[in-house]
């Protein structure tokens, strides 16, 4: 069975199909009917324990357009509440005959319980599992990259060799940092962390990248700077930054984004918080891809699905898998 579980277990040229993949399906948003046959018949469940809007509406709109049938499980207002288990609710969707689940869980490790438990047949793909992993994000952020940075045709079959990328905020609890660390080294990538100390996991040292604490010295040698929020959601109260200590040091404005060379880009997973990590005005000048992040997550979303789900095609046997 073939899995998405962490952006750890994609090699270079797995990750480089993937995003070969997504510029193909990014094709399909240019025609005047969005929708390829490739899922007709095989039925997704998008099984949300976790608030969110980019990911989840995106899945959806992937799953969509490959016509996939999608059944949308949000754990508010479902038996959840009542106490049932993550193995019991997998299987209450097994029982559906559903042939992949799309899986975001505030436990770091669910969607990988889930793929080994052996509770279910279907392939599951991670949406996010507490601070862990957040896969599908560190390709929409490449993808991103690799289009602005090296060229929309340019870059086909190419990584991110020798790009320098930024990333700043809240490393300790940001699955997307995580998740793309390991895919921008797997890539070529140099990648250089800014953080507060406070906010910085223990074991940084083990992870391939560089680690500094002070971000006007960095701006000037990256190619993108990727902006993270404050998990405040994941913080004991006690530890909370102060809005106006926490921007003036690790914020984003106008004045330290023009510390930025001028191809420089600026990237942020969202939800942004304006005013704490980026101000208005960064977030919404040119340099700001945030929206694109957005619009570049359903084609690799769709590019992941189809390269797990998608048949006998050639690509398929070249997807990333977790093998069990
Ligand atoms: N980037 C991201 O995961 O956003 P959501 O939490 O809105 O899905």
């Amino acid at each position: 069975q073939r899995h998405l579980i962490s952006a750890a277990d994609l090699t270079r040229d797995d990750a480089v199909l993937i995003l070969d993949t997504a510029e193909e399906m990014a094709r399909v948003a240019d025609r005047p009917i969005k929708k390829l046959p490739t899922l007709r018949g095989r039925t997704i469940v998008n099984l949300f324990f976790e608030d969110s809007t980019r990911t989840r509406i995106s899945f959806e709109a992937a799953e969509k357009r490959l016509s996939a049938d999608v059944i949308n499980f949000s754990a508010k207002g479902s038996s959840v509440s009542k106490g049932e288990s993550l193995k019991d609710t997998a299987q209450t969707l097994e029982a559906m005959g559903v042939d992949a689940v799309v899986i975001r869980h505030g436990a770091s490790g669910a969607p990988y319980r889930l793929a080994t438990s052996g509770w279910i047949d279907a392939v599951v793909v991670n949406a996010g599992d507490g601070t862990h992993q957040h896969p599908t994000q560190a390709l929409l952020d490449a993808f991103t990259m690799r289009r602005r940075l090296v060229g929309r045709d340019a870059g086909i079959g190419q990584d991110l060799s020798g790009k320098r990328i930024t990333i700043v905020g809240d490393v300790l609890h940001s699955r997307v940092a995580r998740s793309n660390v390991d895919l921008l080294h797997t890539l070529g990538a140099e990648v250089t962390l800014v953080a507060p100390p406070t906010l910085v996991p223990v074991g940084i040292e083990t992870w391939p990248c560089e680690v500094s604490y002070d971000l006007d010295s960095t701006l000037p040698k990256s190619d993108a700077v990727m902006m993270l929020r404050v998990q405040r959601e994941r913080m004991n109260a006690a530890f909370f930054p102060t809005e106006r200590e926490y921007s003036r040091r690790y914020g984003l404005d106008g004045d330290r984004m023009a510390r930025m060379p001028e191809h420089a880009i600026v990237m942020h997973p969202g939800p942004m918080v304006r005013g704490m990590e980026i101000t208005a005005e960064v977030a919404d000048s040119e340099r700001c891809t945030v929206v694109e992040q957005v619009a570049n997550g359903v084609s690799i979303r769709m590019a992941v699905l189809y390269l797990l789900l998608g048949g006998n095609e050639p690509a398929v046997s070249h997807a990333r898998t977790t093998e069990e």
